[in-house]
């Protein structure tokens, strides 16, 4: 076996041979492993918990691995994630997200906060006063974090006004505990330094505006995976990476990981080939959805230097270079994704082995399609 990750790959595929059907989520537990241990001592080597996202890996057995690594809680996305993982015995659970308390959210978040220690997102006066409403005589068993935008232009206040919205919860009888961000400008190429430089200016603001009105934030909460190692402002508590647990090509390309670091490709088969310029595989937006454009494709082929030119739902355009091996028909073919996250959460369960391929589990998504 070579050292080239997609060689390895390769290798694995051959090792598992007939086990796996295709298409499949193929995750290196070791390569996992390492990137929880690598990421878990950076923060520690710069006094940040870590707080990882689930929304990468979905599942509770990873999740399990986070927090015997040392994490102090996880971050989710929807409510339906925080109460498998509350479900799974997680009792810190971060809902990073403006949440509305619609529908059945209200009595839900309620029964959660008082079983668990829940902190949800806010950014807005409204939102608060549902939330303390949702929550009736129990609102102080309920923390609030104040999402500030950092320049990435999608939901969060402006730093200056964190304090007045954690002041409004206080008044409603919440429990606020501080502020969080999301650099997810940082997010392509050059981008990761200018955005977590962006992320500290805005933080500390935030945390001046917060005691301005007397409330010391003890959750400082920073993104991502391209400004982690970028995350190590002193105002800083806390870091809510979350793909570096499996990393993909996007990762690499605005480096953010090691090739090497890349914990989970997608097993394919050619299923056509009409003598096209390119060949199918068996992977389309339904495994891989559209992560990526038409200059650099929708997923990697690096087995075969090509790439994914095109995907409709079930089928996968295999762009063969000039030249270059032409794979038959049945042919076992590597997808490394441009974009891990919505890969994992279109597969019911990850087919977890190791480097060499020498074991297979079959361990569920357990949070899969969880929106609401
Ligand atoms: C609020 C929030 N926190 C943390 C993350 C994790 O970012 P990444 O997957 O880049 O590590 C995300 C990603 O979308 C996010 O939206």
């Amino acid at each position: 076996m070579s050292g080239a990750p997609h060689e390895r790959f390769e290798h694995v595929l051959r090792a598992l041979g007939d086990q796996v059907s295709t298409p499949a989520p193929i995750v290196l537990i070791d390569v996992v492993e390492e990137n929880i241990r690598r990421m878990q001592a950076f923060a520690e080597a710069h006094g940040k918990a870590v707080r990882p996202h689930v929304k990468t890996h979905k599942s509770v057995a990873i999740g399990r691995m986070q927090l015997d690594a040392g994490a102090i809680g996880l971050t989710v996305g929807t409510l339906s994630e925080a109460e498998i993982f509350a479900d799974a015995g997680c009792d810190d659970l971060m809902l990073a997200y403006p949440i509305w308390p619609a529908g059945t959210k209200a009595e839900r978040i309620r029964s959660l906060a008082v079983r668990t220690r829940l902190t949800v997102g806010v950014e807005s006066a409204a939102a608060v006063d549902a939330l303390a409403a949702a929550m009736s005589d129990d609102a102080a068993s309920l923390g609030v974090v104040v999402e500030i935008d950092c320049g990435a232009r999608r939901s969060g206040v402006r730093p200056e006004e964190a304090g007045a919205l954690a002041a409004r919860a206080r008044e409603a009888g919440l429990d606020p505990r501080g502020i969080f961000t999301y650099p997810g400008h940082g997010g392509s190429v050059g981008k990761p330094e200018g955005a977590a430089a962006d992320q500290a200016v805005a933080l500390r603001r935030a945390a001046a505006s917060l005691r301005e009105h007397g409330i010391e934030p003890s959750i400082v909460s920073a993104g991502s995976t391209p400004t982690a190692s970028r995350s190590t402002d002193d105002v800083i508590t806390e870091i809510r990476p979350g793909e570096y647990v499996f990393n993909d090509h996007d990762g690499v390309r605005i480096g953010a990981a090691e090739p090497e670091q890349i914990g989970l490709f997608v097993a394919t088969t050619v299923i056509s080939d009409q003598g096209h310029p390119h060949v199918i595989v068996d992977a389309g937006t339904k495994a891989l959805a559209r992560e990526g454009n038409p200059d650099r494709g929708y997923g990697q082929v690096p087995s075969y230097g090509a790439h994914l030119s095109l995907l409709n739902e079930y089928h996968g355009f295999v762009a063969l270079p000039e030249g270059g091996e032409r794979p038959q028909v049945g042919t076992r073919i590597v997808v490394v994704p441009h974009h891990v996250c919505p890969v994992v959460n279109s597969f019911e369960e990850l087919l977890v082995t190791d480097r060499a391929g020498s074991r297979l589990e079959r361990w569920p998504v357990d949070a899969q399609g969880q929106l609401n």
